[in-house]
């Protein structure tokens, strides 16, 4: 049916209502039971490939990944259009995937195939095994310097970050430049990363499946960039990559090491700036922290 153009500007209307109100993402009309959806499909799966027919598959970089909705070890994704794991769905109508072991596999395997920095950019340009990438407008990878000793990471982009595809560059990454500042660095002295390279929509905290999926490619980062000190920005980067448990108020401060292809980086976890932000009077426990960062560049920490 044609719509008139009144009709046209209404919906142009509403659509800008929806968006100045922070949706970004569509829902189905009717719930639907991904629980029930995965179980069932999870079947159907091992009744057309037992596990021993079944080998896990190998993506290698420059290999492209299989498309959503038809994933590695013929995985099938929820119908065309349907919201996807963990409630979201697409605008576009793009079928989403959900994560399970083969995602994360393909996702080691592409990580640690990558040879350099660009590599690994270019196998998560081609990475199709994270929903988040569907809702996201831009790859958020790094900022900073790929050789510097000092190298930061967070948990996830915001709205800021997806627009310009570059981490910590809204409010708390303004914070960041300047508590940097504040120890006589700027970025050229700092790699900047996130655990999670994909604004999650409505910027809520992502999934552990997500979190999963992500961990191989910050990881092999991480081990590209092989920085002499490693400041993870909140507790959500040092859980996923160190495995501790503990709380920021009780992790922060404590100097930690990450193993390093056979070396142990100094590691250290600090407030993350958005907590900052709300609770300024924090600032002067990042500040300590700060200089022991500083401390630990200039004297600590040698390759
Ligand atoms: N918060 C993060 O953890 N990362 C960003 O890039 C921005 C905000």
């Amino acid at each position: 049916m044609q719509q008139t153009p009144d009709e046209l500007r209404h919906i142009e209307a509403l659509l800008d209502f929806y968006a100045g109100s922070g949706v970004d993402c569509f829902l189905g009309d009717e719930p639907a039971d991904w629980f029930e959806l995965t179980r069932q499909q999870a079947e159907q799966r091992h009744k057309a490939h037992p596990p021993a027919s079944q080998p896990v598959s190998r993506l290698q970089a420059g290999t492209p990944m299989p498309q959503a909705g038809v994933l590695a070890g013929g995985y099938q994704a929820p119908p065309s259009g349907a919201p996807m794991a963990g409630g979201q769905g697409t605008a576009s109508g793009q079928s989403a995937v959900l994560p399970d072991r083969e995602v994360i596999a393909a996702a080691r395997d592409m990580a640690s195939s990558a040879a350099s920095l660009d590599e690994l950019r270019a196998c998560l340009e081609a990475f199709e095994g994270c929903n988040l990438k569907l809702t996201a407008k831009k790859l958020v990878f790094a900022d900073g310097n790929p050789s510097a000793k000092l190298m930061f990471v967070g948990e996830a982009p915001g709205r800021d970050e997806d627009l310009q595809g570059k981490p910590f560059v809204g409010r708390s990454g303004q914070l960041l430049d300047r508590m940097l500042e504040a120890i006589g660095l700027d970025r050229s002295a700092a790699y900047i990363a996130n655990v999670v390279p994909w604004r999650p929509p409505g910027n809520r905290t992502p999934t552990p499946q997500e979190t999963e999926i992500c961990k191989p490619f910050i990881k092999r980062q991480v081990e590209l960039v092989n920085p002499d000190v490693l400041v993870f920005l909140g507790a959500a980067s040092a859980k996923t990559l160190l495995g501790v448990q503990d709380g920021i108020r009780k992790m922060r401060g404590r100097w930690m090491t990450y193993p390093v292809g056979g070396r142990d980086v100094a590691a250290i976890a600090t407030y993350h700036p958005a907590y900052l932000l709300r609770s300024p009077l924090e600032k002067r426990l990042s500040w300590r922290d700060f200089l022991a960062i500083r401390q630990k560049l200039q004297t600590g920490a040698e390759r």
